[in-house]
């Protein structure tokens, strides 16, 4: 088997399958998984053995199924500016699109999915569950006691999960179990949208094939570690589900955390789905349970307020549609968290994430520590200003050293330089939503940029003391939208002697 992260060079066309939708009439199928599913068949990425059946409890015919998802993609190009739908790509992706009307609660269903598969000429089958969390568990236990997980030497049958992937660990470590009586680990795939981004995979890859980052990454040289997700959007239509949510559901276990363990984990022994997710699940299950009463000390919790981005007013949280208005959800959370292990011990990694911050911006600042000052005391240099490796996620996509260099002159001055990589120089970036890779890996089976049950559940266990800390207090602090969080996000850095990287 190749490997997500070695493949690339020689990818062959994915193996004829059957490819089930659940929630086929959902924003993440039209959003983010049919235009995938399309730029995977423009690249010559899905052969013609790939049949799509969306399956959710709205009537609608075959055509009109394909009709729609038609729609979705040219509106979703359009949005990006690309007019360019290829007539060609599309109708031979469009050929094998039908469509199942049925309740994901009856057992009908499951049989007509299983006639779907009879009629396919192959045994191989993805259920992707792309549908609110409620149902994961009824949807895995009706597809095993249908008897469609069941796998042969010639057939694969493989189910997708989309996150949230629980809200604690307790029904974290529920789902597992309930998924875990119907199929095997191998057949499942635990979905992270981070980790089919390019700049996420190219952490591992620049780590471990660049041997002078080895060198300085470790407690010897590294002071501490940022990680920011920042979004100008909003909670947009999605009010009810983020009131129970949350910025620290809805972002910290799984995309922040998984950035983490991208830059704490040790080298695998090899790019494969067991080795590489057997060190992330062993850095996260080493950062530090706090006491409640510690995480309550190490985290911060904030709600925008109106107020505005690029000149346009934005109405606060508690004017959204579908949310309390006295709601203490929060959608900024800041924290500090500690890995207890030999590389990290003493470094802290401090994560935020919010909406309605001031700019999008996603990465990861590795602050180095300072020089000694002593030969530096006789010269015009007062202090040595912070230097740092910044990762940008997104949207510049890059990473850049933030250094000092003598500045020209008689003087003895310092300025801060930049040696850096923009991927925009150096690559043709294909248009992607993140899940092409993730699908394609599933349908070639290849588990490493998936999460495994382990991984799962350490991230549930290291954020759970928040989550009770939070419990027995709810306060949540303003910021207006358009500021990168509330003032305490700040000094979760400033009590440390640290400051949070500028944004943007
Ligand atoms: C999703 C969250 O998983 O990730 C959203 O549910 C968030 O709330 C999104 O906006 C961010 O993804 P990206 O790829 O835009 O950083």
């Amino acid at each position: 088997m190749t490997h997500a992260i070695r493949r690339k060079s020689k990818a062959e066309p994915a193996p004829p399958t059957t490819l089930f939708l659940f929630g086929a009439h959902g924003d993440l199928v039209k959003r983010l998984l049919v235009p995938a599913l399309y730029n995977l068949k423009r690249n010559g990425l899905l052969g013609d053995g790939l049949r799509i059946i969306g399956v959710d409890h709205n009537a609608i015919s075959d055509e009109g199924f394909a009709q729609k998802l038609e729609e979705f993609i040219r509106n979703e190009m359009a949005g990006k500016g690309d007019h360019t739908l290829d007539p060609a790509v599309w109708s031979r992706l469009a050929k094998g699109i039908s469509y199942v009307q049925g309740d994901f609660l009856d057992d009908s269903t499951y049989q007509a999915l299983a006639a779907k598969i009879a009629d396919s000429g192959t045994g191989n089958a993805v259920f992707y569950l792309a549908t609110a969390p409620r149902f994961f568990s009824e949807v895995a236990r009706r597809l095993g006691s249908a008897g469609l997980l069941e796998e042969t030497p010639e057939a694969f049958r493989r189910v997708v999960i989309e996150k949230p992937f629980g809200s604690d660990l307790h029904t974290a470590e529920a789902l597992n179990a309930c998924l875990l009586k119907v199929m095997t680990e191998k057949q499942i795939y635990r979905i992270d949208h981070y980790l089919g981004k390019e700049t996420v995979q190219n952490i591992l890859v620049s780590r471990f094939s660049n041997s002078l980052f080895e060198a300085f990454w470790n407690n010897h040289y590294i002071d501490h570690v940022q990680i920011t997700a920042a979004e100008t959007v909003g909670v947009e239509t999605r009010g009810s589900f983020y009131e129970h949510t949350g910025a620290l559901r809805d972002m910290v276990p799984n995309h922040l955390f998984q950035l983490l363990a991208m830059v704490a984990m040790e080298p695998p022994a090899a790019f494969g789905a067991d080795a590489v997710r057997g060190e992330k699940a062993k850095v996260v299950g080493a950062i530090r349970p706090w006491t409640v009463e510690e995480a309550r000390a190490n985290s911060v919790r904030g709600q925008y307020a109106a107020g505005e981005i690029d000149g346009n007013a934005l109405p606060g949280y508690r004017e959204e549609n579908n949310v309390a208005p006295d709601s203490n959800t929060e959608t900024y959370v800041a924290l500090k968290v500690m890995i207890d292990n030999w590389r990290w011990v003493g470094v802290p990694f401090y994560l935020r994430t919010g909406k309605r911050m001031s700019v999008r911006d996603t990465e990861i600042v590795i602050c180095f520590k300072p020089a000694p000052y002593a030969q530096f005391r006789d010269t015009e240099v007062d202090e040595l200003q912070p230097t740092y490796l910044r990762i940008q996620i997104q949207p510049n996509e890059g990473m850049w050293f933030d250094l000092l260099a003598k500045r020209p002159g008689q003087a003895l001055k310092m300025d801060n330089i930049e040696l850096g990589f923009a991927y925009k120089d150096f690559f043709e970036m294909q248009p992607s939503t993140g899940y092409e890779t993730l699908i394609y890996d599933c349908l070639t089976g290849d588990q490493t940029l998936f999460q495994r049950a382990d991984n799962i559940e350490n991230g549930w266990r290291a954020v759970q003391p928040f989550l009770d800390a939070w419990q027995q207090d709810s306060t949540v602090q303003q910021y207006a939208a358009g500021e990168n969080g509330p003032k305490a996000g700040e000094e979760l850095l400033t009590r440390d002697c640290r400051v949070w990287h500028r944004l943007g």
